[in-house]
């Protein structure tokens, strides 16, 4: 009659706590609702991110996947949200100052999109626009910004990272630019990365390259990462735990094994 006592489906949190109490999330959102005028689009999101874990959120299109995360960041445009994003040390990110805010965006918070063109300022140079963060974020000075610009578009791989720091974004292939916004948004050392469908705009050796980047870049810092997908591929090679959006509320969460080996809603399955 001996059973295990340990739930295998438990989340097991990275890191630990310190005290030996289950640590505070890096990130808890609770009731998360978002609204464009009469249309709820995304309705009663509860889940959490610890530090350094890797979460995929998962779900067909217009499913509210996008929405999340700039409603998170407060990007959501005219959009109302309602419940709770409390990120540890910060308080609730739904709540706090738009000054409080910025500290937040492109601090300990980043994010990646599909397009990197509408994220890079197609009028200054990749190395410049990467060293301006470091500057506001790292108060490092001119000099020492260029220089890391080129260590972080080194770390993502790039080819000859010194010659493509002098590059605009329109002179670089869509893998480069995915690396180069991927270095920007590594320039502020962010606790969370927000990766919203990455590689869904490149062909599928790209594909695969840049979620290894993603994956490396992940261990070697620590930071924690939301990815935003639609590709069952991607969430089994990457993440540990996985949530899955439907017509704007989560049906299911729990650890990539877990669902894989038996998803419980006929909506996971399909
Ligand atoms: N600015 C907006 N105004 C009105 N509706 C929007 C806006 N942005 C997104 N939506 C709606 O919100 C829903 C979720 O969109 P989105 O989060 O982009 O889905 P996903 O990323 O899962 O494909 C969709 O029905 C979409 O039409
Ligand atoms: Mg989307």
């Amino acid at each position: 009659m001996s059973r295990p006592v340990t739930d295998p489906s438990a989340p097991l949190p990275p890191g630990g706590g310190e005290h030996g109490d289950a640590p505070e999330p890096l990130l808890q959102v609770k009731d998360l609702g978002v609204r464009f005028g009469a249309k709820q689009v995304v309705r009663g999101l509860n889940f959490a991110i610890a530090a350094g874990e890797k979460l995929a959120l998962v779900g067909e299109s217009g499913s509210g996947k996008t929405i999340t995360a700039l409603s998170l960041l407060r990007l959501a445009g005219a959009a109302a949200c309602t419940g709770q994003a409390l990120l540890q040390g910060r308080g609730d990110l739904l709540a706090m100052p738009e000054r409080e805010m910025q500290g937040v965006r492109g601090g300990d918070i980043a994010m990646v999109f599909q397009e990197p063109m509408s994220a890079l300022n197609p009028l200054m140079t990749i190395g410049r626009q990467i060293a301006e963060i470091l500057c506001l974020k790292k108060s490092l000075s001119a000099a020492q910004g260029a220089q890391t610009a080129i260590e972080l578009l080194a770390q993502t791989g790039i080819a000859e990272p010194a010659r493509r720091a002098n590059s605009f974004a329109h002179q670089l292939s869509g893998g480069q630019r995915q690396r180069a916004m991927i270095a920007m948004a590594l320039a502020s050392a962010p606790r969370l990365l927000l990766a919203d469908e990455p590689t869904t705009a490149l062909d599928v050796t790209l594909r695969g390259q840049i979620l290894e980047l993603l994956s490396n870049l992940q261990r070697q810092t620590g930071m924690a990462v939301l990815l935003i997908t639609h590709d069952l591929n991607l969430v089994r090679r990457f993440a540990d735990r996985v949530a899955v959006m439907e017509q704007g509320a989560l049906v299911e969460q729990g650890p990539v094994d877990a669902i894989f080996r038996a998803p419980q809603q006929t909506y996971t399955r399909r």
